[in-house]
Formats: structure tokens, C-alpha cells, sequence
């Protein structure tokens, strides 16, 4: 499903130059869970960002299903993203003003689907928030936001989702609950691949791999 070659981040600024990410060759099959690790500043998050394309890569080749995304422009890149994933992240970034299941909705902005309401219900019920769908975020425990970032994130059905450390701001049994969640959402189909610093979560993954100075030192089948 995902093939990346040679995909290297370089940020620039006047004196230094950083290298995100180095040469970074990765393929991750349909279905696949994988877990990515290693210390903070080593390009977890720049690799998760490049396989969202809201990052471009300063180099290298990113093919999706065989087509490759460099090819596309800003627009179908969103769309893409609308259709095609479902990003999950350590703060949740849910909308303070919205309510739960407004914050839901925004998952399906891409999408031209006719029973909106349905869908959302759906996602809401599946992650056991239904209850809350009134309630605005900060009315809900850590536990419960990251719950209703997930139905966001897979109202539309996505093929793929991103998590970056999506367990970063819970405790232990929360953690877990969201774990218990991403690999149910694995055994139904969906891709994932998720940054974690926990070896008990990624132990969770069918695969992970380890980085460290932009670069994939290692890349083991996982415990699954
Ligand atoms: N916008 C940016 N401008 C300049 N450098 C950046 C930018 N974003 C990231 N970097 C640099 O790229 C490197 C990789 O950052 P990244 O956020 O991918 O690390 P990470 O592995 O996710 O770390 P953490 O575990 O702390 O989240 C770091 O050295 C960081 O300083
Ligand atoms: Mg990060």
C-alpha cells in the first residue's frame, strides 16, 4: 500500500541545516499494524507527517497504491487525505467549540455522503462515546477525547490511519483502552501505523520498527 524510497526532510534556516529524516526506505502492506519507535527528535513524527502529505519530502519517492504523490497538488492532496486517512495525535486536537459529535463530522469534510448523521453516530457509538455527543470537549476525561478524536478519524472508513503517540496524555488503563480500540480497527482492515515511546503498546503492532537520527535502524515482525 506504501512505498516510500530514498525519502529524506531536510529543514533549513539561516546558519543550520537539519536532517529529519535520511533516505528512508519503507513499505508497509494493506493491513498492516506497525508500531515506530525510538528517542524524541529522531523524525517520528516527520515520517508520520510525509506518509499524511501534509509534509512534502525534500527527496525521494512516495508511491500510495502504486500512484505517486508528488504528483498531485494542494488540493488533491487534501482530498486525498479526506478520503483516504485518519490521523489520530498525543493532544487529541479536538475543537474546543464544537461538540463531540460536531467535532466527528469533521472527518466526513471530504466526503459526499448523504446520511452524515448516521455516520457519525456510528463512529461515536463504536468508540463508546454516544453518550457525550452533546457535550463539548472539555467536558470529557482524557480517556473520552481521545476516543472521540478516533471516531474522527474513522468516520469516513479510512484505509490508513496515522497516530502519533496517541496514548502520550493517558494513564495506564486509558492507554489501553485506545490500544484495545486501534487493534480492533486492525483486525477489521484498516491499516496503521502509530509512533509510540511505549514497548507495550507496540508490542500491540504486527511489526515495528526503530529509529534513530532520521534513519530506520531496525525493523522487526512484532508480537501479533
Ligand atoms: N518545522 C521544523 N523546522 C526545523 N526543524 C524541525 C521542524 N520540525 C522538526 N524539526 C527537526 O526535525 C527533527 C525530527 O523531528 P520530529 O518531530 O520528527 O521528531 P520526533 O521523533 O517526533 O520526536 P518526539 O519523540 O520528541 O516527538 C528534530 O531534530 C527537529 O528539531
Ligand atoms: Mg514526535
Amino acid at each position: 500500500m506504501i512505498r516510500l524510497e530514498k525519502i529524506q526532510r531536510r529543514y533549513r534556516s539561516d546558519e543550520v541545516e537539519t536532517t529529519a529524516l535520511d533516505a528512508i526506505d519503507l513499505c508497509v502492506e494493506a493491513g498492516e499494524f506497525v508500531a515506530v519507535m525510538g528517542p524524541s527528535g529522531c523524525g517520528k513524527s516527520t515520517l508520520l507527517n510525509v506518509l499524511g502529505t501534509v509534509d512534502r519530502p525534500t527527496a525521494g519517492k512516495y508511491l500510495f497504491a502504486g500512484r505517486d504523490l508528488a504528483d498531485l497538488g494542494e488540493k488533491q492532496r487534501a482530498r486525498f487525505r479526506g478520503e483516504t486517512l485518519g490521523f489520530v495525535f498525543q493532544s487529541f486536537n479536538l475543537i474546543d467549540e464544537l461538540t463531540i459529535a460536531e467535532n466527528v463530522a469533521l472527518g466526513l469534510a471530504y466526503r459526499a455522503i448523504g446520511d452524515r448523521a448516521a455516520l457519525v453516530a456510528a463512529a461515536m457509538d463504536k468508540v463508546g462515546i454516544a453518550h457525550r455527543a452533546r457535550h463539548f470537549p472539555h467536558q470529557l476525561s482524557g480517556g473520552q477525547q481521545q476516543r472521540a478524536a478516533i471516531a474522527r478519524a474513522i468516520v469516513a472508513g479510512p484505509r490508513l490511519i496515522l497516530a502519533d503517540e496517541p496514548t502520550g496524555n493517558l494513564d495506564t488503563e486509558n492507554g489501553r483502552q485506545v490500544m484495545d480500540m486501534l487493534a480492533g480497527l486492525n483486525a477489521e482492515g484498516a491499516t496503521i501505523v502509530m509512533v509510540t515511546h511505549s514497548l507495550s503498546h507496540a508490542d500491540c503492532a504486527g511489526r515495528r520498527i526503530d529509529m534513530l537520527d532520521g534513519r530506520i535502524i531496525a525493523s522487526a515482525a512484532g508480537a501479533l
